[in-house]
């Protein structure tokens, strides 16, 4: 019987998604550019499966403990899993997560096809008062991009015991934080455009379940939805998650730095990071995650014009939307429309990259003194 342990993650960063070894087979999985192949198979056709993507499927999945689809984009990937409720069920949500998703979620419920209850999902009863009658509990967290903690082992097991499904979008963790899927989840969900590609260089989701029938209904929705990703991007993004652990561990380290240094910053108001001992998620995050990311966000004293040209004052860090490359980006989130009124309008969110940390933080004080 074999004792082989599952390796840790750095090693599984390395070793995962690889070709079975052979005398002359590749290191690397190929990049197939077919959308044809020979009758006869399982794959069929070109929407219906790639070699590609599933080196990266199975390299998420190993890192999630589920299997894997990839999506041509994380809200793909996200609107797969709204695309298989039946209409008129409940989804119960974060009121203050990813905009894009809130967006989403309200022009579904706009054309009558759900109903959606938003929740702080940081306020543990309020979710579970929400949970009888809710189909699907969508949860994100830390969210976006206030970086609120929901209670996961204690909400997916109250959600579970009700009968509700659940999905939790874990891009802002990562799998080196928390493992939704091992508390009970039925499907995490992420931007692999973030951590996992790492390098700001293409667009890509995923979902990952341990429900079989679920994965097949997902990939239905993904075959005949036909948001799939194309090989390349699938294969860059395979080559950027071999250094995912590496790259993640330094912003971590990097984030809570800049956060304890913002925090008594004279011009800032608020630094939501919940690593910080004075955040009000700290010992809720402490208690289960196992690190707490490398995004952070800061509100200052002044008001969004000078938030603005902070951003644009920045010489390291990059004026930008997203997150979880290895440069750092920042941006005031309120300057775009759909973001949730309850984000302060000064709000800076900063995703913290790989940079020597004295070096953002010399340019951080430079931003905020020159703005
Ligand atoms: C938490 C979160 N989920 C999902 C998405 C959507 O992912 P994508 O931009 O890859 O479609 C984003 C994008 O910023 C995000 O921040």
């Amino acid at each position: 019987m074999s004792t082989a342990k599952k390796p840790k993650p750095a090693t599984l960063a390395i070793s995962a998604g690889r070709p079975d070894p052979a005398p002359d087979a590749p290191l690397n999985p190929p990049i197939i550019l077919s959308s044809t192949f020979h009758a006869g198979g399982p794959l069929g056709y070109g929407r219906y499966g790639n070699e590609s993507w599933s080196a990266l499927e199975s390299a998420i999945g190993a890192f999630e403990c589920g299997s894997t689809l990839v999506f041509s984009s994380g809200m793909a990937a996200i609107s797969a899993v709204f695309s298989i409720l039946p209409v008129g069920a409940v989804v119960t949500a974060s009121h203050q997560g990813y905009s894009g998703v809130m967006t989403l979620l309200g022009s579904l419920e706009a054309s009558g096809k759900i109903e959606v209850r938003f929740v702080d999902v940081s306020n543990t009863e309020e979710v579970l008062t929400a949970l009888p009658g809710t189909a699907l509990l969508w949860l994100e967290s830390p969210t976006n991009p206030t970086l609120a903690v929901a209670d996961l082992p204690r909400i997916i097991s109250a959600a579970k015991k009700e009968g509700c499904g659940v999905a939790v979008d874990n891009t802002f963790a990562t799998p080196l934080v928390q493992q939704p899927l091992l508390m009970g989840a039925d499907i995490v969900v992420h931007s692999v455009t973030k951590y996992f590609a790492g390098h700001s260089d293409l667009v890509m989701g995923s979902l990952s379940t341990q429900d079989p029938a679920l994965l097949i209904r997902l990939s239905d929705a993904r075959k005949f939805g036909g948001a799939i990703p194309g090989p390349f991007e699938a294969w860059l993004a395979l080559r950027g998650l071999r250094t995912f652990p590496l790259r993640f561990e330094r912003a971590q380290e990097n984030a809570l730095e800049l956060a304890t240094r913002l925090s008594i910053h004279p011009k800032v108001d608020r630094v939501f990071y919940p690593g910080l001992p004075s955040d009000p998620q700290h010992m809720r995050a402490t208690s289960f995650m196992k690190g707490f990311g490398a995004v952070l966000s800061f509100s200052l004293k002044s008001g969004a014009e000078q938030a603005d040209r902070v951003c644009e004052s920045s010489l390291i860090i990059t004026y930008a939307t997203s997150l979880g490359g290895i440069e750092s980006l920042w941006e005031r989130r309120r300057r775009w429309a759909n973001e949730s009124s309850s984000v302060p309008e000064s709000l800076i969110r900063l995703s913290v990259g790989c940079e020597d940390v004295e070096d953002l933080w010399e340019d951080i004080v430079q931003s905020l003194e020159n703005a």
